[in-house]
């Protein structure tokens, strides 16, 4: 079998992927300052999925007055849940969520679209920073924004968790794993018209849940860096963090001379859509690594067809015509399965169709990700893959979890150095931004700021400067 990797490595048009409606409805709100039909959409959008919620249940309290007792009773029940799961997991029980590394990997990108958008829902809320009444959200979201620091800003962390994974870009993704993150967006655009909705679904994503504390604890066995989700377990405690102030602004939010049980309504309906989307836990049930490598073998062939030599044949068919349509990729698996090519719950190394796209004489060096090579691994390991091995060996011991690397990373002079902040910035919009600022009067400079500070930017230099100083200013 000849394949001329270089031809497999052909880039594929980014558009292939993310063209379903939500998706693009998403990028016209995060991609760049969104024009007013966006806008309009976008309302449109988030006013749907509140009818649609709106005669389905919650767990909320009847009146504001007791949040304080419900939010301390979900962070009772969720510590419980988590003891008995770490004394399972004491006892020699298997992980609950990640059957082995390419499953945590899938969750990390399918999530995507929603972390990336990560605090988005309260942005609305930022222009009006004068009304203490907001304080506490608007704390919240300069909290998500890092106060501008570029190694806590939410956003940019999760961006180098999927770059440090081989995640990125993310593309090919359903459209359904763009509804949360729109949601959030949307939201995000709409503070005004929202006001009761964003705040209640501020109380309600803020809540510490139990699968960030699974997913956490899974990540680091995995050898995977758990720190963005280990970060939300702090900020979201019912002490001091996001929980307890997304319950604050509730009370200090509700009308004193208007409708207060209107608006306590709309707030219990906003709420509703924290779980709207694909939630955490069904992502993670329904992978099928088999329907995975499908997609990813699918996505290739659009590239890879008519790039093999035709006397390559399996089954009596070149690849070039297996490869031919998209929908020929389960049948050519299969063939390849009953070739002797591919030995499903065996070591890697006894499969050929392996040794083609990893190792020194592989043909097909390069053509897949590191994502989509820990796949195909885990697919071809069957069983034996829970074991979490990464498909190459990454320079640290098999097995070790991720803070255990890191340690030992550390100890060797390996670590990456941390990132100094003063270090100047190439940047065309840090440097626009400044100039700016130079001629505007002090109002004028606020609201520049809050613009940086939208979704769009405030993970890029100019938005992070932006942030620190309206932090600065706006509490002076
Ligand atoms: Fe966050």
């Amino acid at each position: 079998m000849h394949i001329a990797a270089h031809e497999w490595a052909r880039p594929i048009p980014t558009q292939i992927a993310s063209t379903g409606p939500m998706a693009s409805l998403y990028w016209r709100l995060s991609g760049h300052q969104p024009d007013d039909a966006a806008r309009a959409e976008a309302l449109a959008f988030v006013r749907r999925k509140l009818d649609e919620v709106a005669d389905s249940p919650t767990d909320l309290p009847a009146a504001p007055e007791e949040l304080g007792a419900w939010m301390d009773g979900n962070a009772q029940r969720v510590a419980a849940q988590y003891a008995e799961y770490l004394e399972g997991r004491k006892a020699g029980g298997p992980r609950r969520f990640f059957g082995n590394r390419a499953h945590a990997l899938y969750f990390l990108r399918v999530v995507a679209p929603t972390k990336l958008v990560d605090g988005s829902w309260l942005y609305g809320l930022v222009a009006h920073w004068r009304n203490s009444r907001f304080s506490d959200l608007v704390r919240t979201y300069v909290e998500e924004l890092g106060e501008g620091a570029p190694d806590k800003n939410h956003v940019l962390l999760y961006r180098k968790l999927l770059a440090s994974s081989g995640l990125d870009p993310v593309d090919d993704l359903d459209d359904a794993f763009y509804e949360q993150g729109l949601i959030q967006l949307a939201l995000g655009w709409h503070g005004e018209a929202l006001l009761p909705e964003v705040i209640g679904f501020n109380l309600g994503y803020e809540q510490l849940p139990l699968h960030l504390l699974i997913t956490a604890y899974e990540l680091n066995e995995l050898g995977l860096d758990p720190y963005y989700f280990t970060l939300h377990v702090t900020v979201d405690n019912t002490d001091t963090g996001h929980a307890k102030r997304a319950c604050q602004a509730v009370l200090d939010t509700l009308p004193k001379l208007g409708d207060s049980s209107g608006f306590w309504e709309r707030v219990r309906n906003g709420s509703k859509l924290a779980d709207a989307g694909l939630g955490t836990t069904q992502v993670i049930r329904e992978f099928d690594i088999a329907r995975e490598v499908v997609r990813i073998l699918s996505r290739k062939s659009v590239a890879g067809h008519g790039a093999h030599s035709d006397y390559c044949k399996v089954a009596g068919r070149s690849v070039n015509d297996w490869l031919a349509e998209p929908s020929r990729v389960p049948g050519f698996l299969e063939a390849l399965q009953q070739a002797g090519w591919i030995h499903l719950g065996r070591p890697v190394d006894e499969s050929r169709f392996w040794g083609l796209l990893q190792g020194e004489k592989a043909e097909m060096f390069g053509v897949f990700s590191s994502y989509e090579l820990q796949v195909i691994h885990d697919w071809i390991r069957g069983a034996a893959s829970a074991d979490g091995q990464p498909y190459a060996d990454l320079g640290v011991p098999q097995r070790a979890s991720f803070r255990a690397a890191q340690r030992l990373a550390t100890l060797r002079g390996r670590a990456l150095p941390t990132p100094d902040v003063q270090t100047p910035l190439l940047d065309p919009d840090l440097d626009a931004l400044e100039d700016q600022l130079r001629v505007l009067d002090a109002d004028a400079q606020m609201q520049l700021l809050v613009q940086a500070m939208s979704p769009v930017q405030h993970w890029t230099p100019a938005g992070l400067k932006a942030t620190r100083l309206f932090w600065e200013r706006s509490r002076a």
